[in-house]
């Protein structure tokens, strides 16, 4: 299996030559599945989302994408914002927000985090609602146990070594109880524009135990959060996977620090090696 993982393209304000680079990069990787995890336009406008529309179907691969919380029209866009938020993701992306992916030993799930509003007031934050993570669990217990199973959020569970002032996904103990329960392998997020990837322990009582969380940085676009631009290539199985960083070094984007992950016997619980 080898998947690559990019993120936040934020079209709209993206670095002019990147596009081009990281689209050579990921045809030379050639993954089975190139998986996007939210924030594709900088203000969700129609032109930007064109723009990515475009720039997707420059690579022939298949692919699983979910919106971010940069992909609803901005606040000041009142109407568009709350009476049709996913209106341009629809027409230019997909229609559906949380699709699905599988092939025999590999099952690859979306959800939306991204929200168009909350009782805060800073309505980056995301979350899941109750209805969306028992379908997680309902779509995570179906999957055969050999199976590897991915699910790709937007807004990251736990936050990077490094820390983040930022706010991690919303409703974290269910969101952690049901992550547990879908029997979740490794989770894909973005949404930090900072590449990390370690474990992620999951609440559940005597059945606790510990997932793989992997994040990437922008991969294209200029705004940055103290890390170059990059994206991760994903490979392994059910018992075990690496993950390696490829990042933007001015001039070409190259591999970096490498994660292995290992599967203990018995419950899907992973470790570092
Ligand atoms: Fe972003
Ligand atoms: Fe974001």
């Amino acid at each position: 299996m080898r998947l690559v993982h990019i993120s936040d393209l934020h079209f709209g304000a993206v670095s002019p030559d990147l596009p081009a680079f990281l689209r050579e990069a990921i045809l030379k990787a050639n993954p089975e599945l190139l998986i996007v995890s939210g924030d594709l336009t900088q203000r969700g406008r129609a032109r930007e989302f064109e723009e990515a529309r475009v720039f997707l179907d420059s690579i022939a691969i298949p692919q699983l994408v979910v919106p971010g919380n940069h992909d609803v029209p901005r606040w000041w866009v009142v109407w568009e914002r709350f009476r049709r938020p996913w209106r341009h993701f629809r027409r230019l992306v997909q229609e559906d927000l949380e699709p699905v992916w599988s092939r025999p030993g590999l099952f690859v799930m979306g959800t939306n985090s991204a929200r168009t509003a909350g009782w805060h007031l800073d309505w980056s934050r995301g979350r899941l609602s109750h209805h969306q993570m028992a379908r997680m669990v309902k779509l995570g217990q179906a999957v055969d146990e050999d199976s590897l199973r991915v699910l790709v959020v937007h807004h990251p569970p736990a936050a990077p070594p490094q820390g983040t002032r930022r706010h991690l996904i919303g409703r974290q103990r269910e969101f952690s109880q049901s992550v547990n329960l879908a029997g979740v392998d490794l989770v894909l997020a973005g949404h930090f524009h900072i590449s990390y990837a370690q474990t992620l322990r999951l609440s559940g009582g005597s059945a606790a135990r510990n997932c793989v969380l992997s994040a990437v940085s922008t991969a294209i676009s200029h705004r940055l959060k103290g890390e170059p631009n990059g994206f991760h290539v994903i490979e392994g199985d059910a018992r075990k996977l690496s993950i390696q960083a490829w990042t933007w070094d001015g001039m070409a984007y190259k591999p970096g620090r490498l994660w292995r992950f290992q599967r203990g016997e018995g419950k899907r619980d992973w470790q570092e090696v």
